[in-house]
């Protein structure tokens, strides 16, 4: 798997702030920032061979966007699709939530293209609109799709708050090895988690559990039997001292202290964590896609 630029990466949250700025402060559901947003995504996309769509959904009598984007290829009835949430709330730009998870997808998909990646399985990255709204983007995909449709969709990855400024570096919990909390995701979610969990071990991150609370975009797709997986560094929760010990940083304050705030801007960006986090999707991406025979 390739090593994605974490300079690369940063430019596009560049562009995520400057459209905020531009548009108001913020890139939120019906706002002129979020539009925007999803058509810089999406020109990227386009420029790089994807088959794109801008699907709309309407929420509180305002229209919101999903960007999809298929790369030509791979078993159509045996997808992996890749996921993050690209609007913000309307305090602020958000950029580590969740510009951080949209440029670090942005960037794989641009490198699947460049390497023009031949998976065995079919790729699908998402853009969600409206998850500050309670997962709407998401939940729209997912219900709208067919049946036969979405059984296809055998994992889906999710990436929301991936370069909090006071990381810790969370996977989503698919084997609740923790044994407590919200229990396992559906079937295959603890492959997806040991393939994130391989790559940390290989570069020496420790890791911890986080549960599928239902917090984010893989609510719809585990609340349908989908496996899911992804990584998180972290929001208000607060660091404890047994966690600045394990992964450096400051116990006592919250991984993002500009959770949700105006300052949640490009100087809110922990660039080890996202650059990390960003290898990390990469590795997943390629391990899964190319996998034979198939995870
Ligand atoms: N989805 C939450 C938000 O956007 C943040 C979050 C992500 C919380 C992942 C828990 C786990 O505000
Ligand atoms: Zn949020
Ligand atoms: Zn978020
Ligand atoms: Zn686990």
């Amino acid at each position: 798997p390739p090593n994605i630029s974490l300079a690369n990466v940063k430019a596009h949250l560049t562009q995520f702030q400057t459209i905020a700025t531009s548009n108001g402060g913020n890139r939120a559901h019906g706002r002129p920032g979020y539009l925007a947003s999803a058509n810089y995504v999406k020109a990227q996309l386009d420029a790089a061979g994807f088959q794109t769509v801008l699907q709309s959904f309407t929420y509180n009598g305002l229209t919101g966007y999903n960007v999809l984007a298929d790369w030509p290829g791979g078993n159509p009835d045996d997808i992996l699709m890749v996921g993050a949430h690209l609007d913000s709330v309307t305090a602020g730009p958000g950029i580590n939530d969740n510009g951080s998870g949209s440029a670090a997808i942005l960037e794989t998909a641009l490198e699947v293209s460049r390497q023009a990646l031949q998976p065995t399985k079919h790729l699908r990255f998402a853009w969600w609109g409206a998850e500050e709204l309670g997962l709407r983007g998401s939940q729209h995909y997912v219900t709208n799709l067919a049946a036969t449709e979405r059984a296809k969709i055998k994992a889906y990855l999710n990436f929301d708050m991936v370069g909090s400024p006071n990381a810790g570096y969370f996977l989503y919990d698919g084997d609740n090895s923790d044994g407590v909390g919200a229990g396992p995701g559906p079937a295959g979610s603890a492959q997806l988690e040991q393939v994130l969990q391989s790559y940390f071990t290989s570069i020496g991150v420790p890791t911890r559990g986080t549960d599928f609370d239902g917090r984010s975009d893989y609510g719809p797709f585990i609340s349908r039997g989908i496996a899911a997986g992804g990584t998180f560094t972290g929001a208000e929760g607060i660091k404890s001292s047994a966690q600045a010990q394990l992964w450096g940083g400051t116990a006592g304050q919250a991984f993002d202290v500009c959770y949700h705030r105006a300052c949640d801007t490009t100087s809110n960006i922990n660039d080890t964590a996202l650059d990390r986090n960003a290898d990390a999707i990469a590795h997943a991406v390629w391990t899964i896609s190319t996998a034979t025979p198939p995870v």
